[in-house]
């Protein structure tokens, strides 16, 4: 089975945005992602933490829908992309580690993360971590799966549940794998979204 640690983002940045959901290039995919999104963050807007930030994608969706978003991603030409794609917006991308961001004393609405949680080697300490970044009715967002059938990567669904108990009051289980919107293809994996809310 391929390590999460195996991966090199740095040289994977360049393709990045060419799969579908990634890079959302596709409008029907962008909009579904955009009203997934909408519909797990706060009417409000908030600050949200976007850890393992990649290119920026889902950032992007936030800051539109007029949150202010604060991205991290450990590798450089990530965050790079990241500011390319954000320029002029009012926005911050840092170089550095999902499991220990760094934001100082800073705190947060809403920590989304989107299919990072499966690469970091402790998921468990990071998730009391990110809790620990929340403000007071704080939540977090993390989409995550098992790709592939063959060699399969990720985290299931069943087992964040389970990393999610000592951290999260409440834990919503939303299902995506039948919404071919959000990958611009039909997929038979795993893939889902959870909201965590203290
Ligand atoms: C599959 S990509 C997801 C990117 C983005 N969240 C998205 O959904 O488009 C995984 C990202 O996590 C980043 N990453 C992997 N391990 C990390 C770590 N320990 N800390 C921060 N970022 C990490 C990689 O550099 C990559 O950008």
């Amino acid at each position: 089975m391929t390590s999460a640690n195996d991966l090199d983002w740095d040289a994977l940045a360049a393709a990045f945005d060419d799969e579908p959901d990634h890079g959302l290039r596709d409008p029907e995919v962008r909009d579904a992602w955009a009203r997934r999104l909408r519909s797990w963050l706060p009417d409000t807007a908030c600050d949200v933490l976007d850890l393992g930030c990649g290119t920026g994608s889902l950032s992007l969706l936030a800051t539109e829908q007029g949150h202010r978003v604060t991205g991290v991603d450990l590798s450089p030409v990530m965050v790079e992309r990241a500011r390319a794609k954000l320029a002029g917006r009012d926005v911050v991308f840092l170089v550095g580690d999902a499991a220990a961001p760094p934001v100082g004393e800073r705190q947060f609405d809403v920590v989304l993360v989107r299919h990072v949680l499966w690469a970091l080697p402790d998921p468990g300490r990071a998730l009391r971590h990110w809790r620990g970044l929340l403000r007071p009715g704080g939540r977090l967002v993390l989409v995550e799966g098992v790709w592939g059938t063959v060699a399969p990567v990720g985290i299931a669904a069943d087992r964040l549940r389970e990393l999610l108990a000592p951290v999260a009051g409440s834990v919503w289980v939303e299902r995506l794998s039948q919404d071919t919107a959000l990958w611009g293809k039909v997929v038979d994996d795993e893939r889902y979204a959870v909201v965590a809310l203290e």
